[in-house]
């Protein structure tokens, strides 16, 4: 496609697709063949099925300019999400732009123990469980710490149709993205948004506090890729020093969040078990601390129970 192609009349989807293709595999972009069929898609509004099927209609000229307009981005290194607006979480979408980090596939594990521990396999089914004492509340309580996009709070609400969630976060932009997926998604209602540090904003103690907190140690910034670096929040990224500084303030601040009975799911990073079951014995003496692994086998989950509530000072 050359400079004159724009004036065009109307340009041929294949052509168009080989186009981008090659732009984006000449900016060194691993994922050139998949982020060129994405943005050409999103230029033509149609599915992968009616690409791949050869059903759609030659690229029109404004719609090439907008091609070279996203293909121009994402050779800036900007993530395809930010520039298609969208993300897929929890076969859920979502929308995100530069206000919120991006949701993780990995993430997904966070919202499945979630749901598990209140009986519930993500599609609203109950199913049998060991642990009882949670899928016996009949109208759980449950925090989700940082919400960013609202991508757990809104995935937990929406396979817990019974839960009341609590959505903070520091960022004021964070949350404007947050509502406006809650709406989306019909769950607005039972899901409150609340501006704060860490577990402060919660009006009450609850069932349950998820969090995928800020935790990638100041040093190791730098050495991320572009995409993530020059483009997601620093708020949602660094975790001070050692990376650890969120658990601190949220282990501090559990005990007088939880109801008895509570437990507290965090995402962590893959070198942090040993150091957060350290960090739990000092802080909250007594509590059980079990770790799961992620599909790759990293650790991901720490699961913290049996935590000795303090009751809140208010
Ligand atoms: C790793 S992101 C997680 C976003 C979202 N929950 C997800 O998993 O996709 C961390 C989030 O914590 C928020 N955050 C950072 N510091 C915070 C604080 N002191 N209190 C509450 N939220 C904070 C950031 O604004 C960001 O949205």
């Amino acid at each position: 496609m050359s400079a004159s192609d724009d004036n065009r009349t109307s340009l041929d989807p294949r052509e168009a697709l080989r186009w981008a293709s090659h732009q984006l595999e000449t900016s060194g972009i691993d994922s050139h063949a998949r982020d060129g069929r994405i943005l050409l898609r999103h230029v033509l509004d149609c599915t992968e099925e009616q690409l791949a099927g050869g059903n759609v209609a030659p690229l029109l000229p404004a719609q090439v300019a907008a091609l070279r307009g996203l293909i121009k981005r994402r050779r800036q290194g900007e993530p395809i999400a930010y520039i298609v607006g969208k993300k897929e979480f929890m076969a859920l979408e979502f929308a995100v732009d530069r206000r919120v980090l991006i949701p993780r596939p990995e993430t997904e594990l966070l919202v499945e123990k979630a749901l598990d521990l209140f009986a519930c396999d993500g599609e609203d089914d109950r199913v049998p469980q060991e642990s009882p004492r949670l899928n016996e509340v009949s109208r759980p309580l449950i925090a989700d710490i940082g919400t960013g996009s609202g991508a757990i709070a809104v995935s937990i609400a929406k396979y817990l149709p019974h839960a009341i969630v609590y959505a903070t976060d520091i960022a004021s932009e964070a949350l404007a993205v947050a509502r406006k997926n809650a709406a989306a998604h019909g769950v607005a209602e039972r899901l409150v948004l609340l501006q704060g540090s860490y577990l402060q904003a919660l009006p009450q103690a609850v069932h349950m506090v998820v969090c995928n907190p800020p935790y990638i140690p100041q040093g190791e910034i730098p050495g991320l890729d572009r995409d993530v670096r020059e483009f997601e929040p620093r708020i949602a990224l660094t975790g001070g020093s050692d990376g650890l500084d969120a658990y601190r303030r949220l282990f501090a601040e559990l005990p007088a969040s939880l109801l008895p009975g509570g437990i507290g799911l965090f995402e962590i990073g893959f070198d942090m078990a040993a150091p957060l079951r350290k960090l739990a014995a000092r802080r909250l003496p007594g509590a059980h601390c079990e770790v799961f692994q992620d599909l790759a086998g990293f650790d991901r989950i720490l699961q913290v129970s049996q935590v000795a509530p303090t009751g809140r000072s208010e």
